[in-house]
């Protein structure tokens, strides 16, 4: 019986070490352990035994079964890993799979032309300053020797926090701020967004970006102004592109103009996006300093004289990039933005 015993587990052992899934060996653990089982069968027999071969036949069947018990456990929890381990290595997210380049991002439009403006206006000497976004009614309209009835003043117009602190309507008071410092000469950009109570249109934002330019110096003429206007324009749309002065009226300019620059689509030809007049929408604003803004900020205006303006920074966007709705820049579509 010891022998028979013997092979039963060696043969159970083998078959359980054979199996490949659960399924198998639940089959097993059946052929063995089930109630009809060759284990249990054999345990059912011990009756029948004669009673002095019982307690040794039990022991050993005993001991037989536990083996084939341990064994399939064993063998279970070996399959249990093998499958988890499986699973793990199938689930396992690989982060450089799909790597596309082409999907990396880019600065918005409206931050590549800031950057490219900044950079055409450091080539020509010019330092670039960052100011605040809200300010004083001092500094945007005051110093700037805007009456107390100027239409920008209003409400309707401005975005007031107090009534001394609004949202810059424009980067002008930055024109302000830098004279204030007090270093003489002065040649200076400032870049940032303003603000203005306007309704939303393709060529109208209540947030918009705009470009100060400020020089001051002995003996600074409208010349001077022309020239810088120029040699940016040339930089920023190549030599194609022409540009037209029309007189205008600024509190804090003297001589006062408007520039607007040929249409990009048909270079000045005439076409449906410029309504057929050749030249694009007005770009920017500006004139020699008024004087009175210049004592304001202490300057001696006998002395010294200065020019100033103030571009759209949309508009030049829209002009290079050839867009005819200012809130393509603002909508964030991605079909917009990839073609960029
Ligand atoms: N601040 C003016 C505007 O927003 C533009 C400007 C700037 C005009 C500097 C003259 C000088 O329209």
């Amino acid at each position: 019986m010891e022998e028979n015993l013997k092979e039963l587990i060696a043969k159970a052992i083998h078959e359980i070490d054979l199996s490949l899934n659960l399924k198998e060996l639940e089959k097993l653990r059946v052929k063995y352990l089930g109630k009809k089982g060759l284990i249990t069968d054999l345990k059912k027999n011990i009756a029948k035994l004669p009673k002095e071969e019982k307690p040794q036949a039990g022991k050993l069947i005993n001991q037989a079964s536990v083996k084939i018990e341990e064994a399939l456990e064993d063998k279970t929890k070996a399959i249990r890993e093998k499958l988890l381990e499986e699973k793990i290595e199938e689930e396992k997210i690989d982060v450089t799979a799909h790597f596309d380049r082409k999907t990396s991002g880019h600065l918005a439009l409206i931050n590549q032309t800031l950057e490219d403006l900044e950079a055409i206006f450091q080539n020509m000497g010019f330092d670039v300053v960052e100011g605040p976004e809200i300010d004083t009614v001092k500094n945007v309209f005051d110093d700037l020797n805007s009456p107390a009835d100027h239409p920008a003043r209003s409400t309707s117009d401005t975005f007031y926090i107090t009534h001394n602190v609004l949202l810059r309507p424009h980067t002008s008071s930055m024109q302000i701020r830098v004279m204030n410092e007090g270093k003489l000469p002065i040649k200076m950009v400032s870049a940032g967004r303003v603000f203005r109570n306007d309704e939303v249109d393709a060529t109208h934002s209540p947030m918009f970006h705009q470009l100060e330019c400020l020089v001051v110096d002995e003996n600074v003429s409208m010349a001077n102004l022309k020239a810088t206007l120029e040699t940016f324009i040339k930089e920023m749309f190549g030599d194609d592109i022409k540009l037209r002065y029309r007189p205008h009226h600024f509190p804090f300019t003297e001589p006062s103009l408007e520039v607007d620059a040929t249409c990009p689509i048909c270079k000045g030809k005439g076409c449906p996006a410029c309504g057929n007049t050749g030249w694009s929408m007005e770009l920017l604003g500006g004139g020699m300093v008024h004087p009175n803004v210049l004592e304001a900020c202490g300057i001696d205006s006998e002395k010294y004289t200065g020019f100033a303006f103030g571009l759209g920074v949309d508009r030049i966007a829209m002009v290079k990039y050839g867009l005819d709705d200012i809130r393509l820049l603002y909508d964030n579509d991605k079909r917009f933005l990839e073609q960029f």
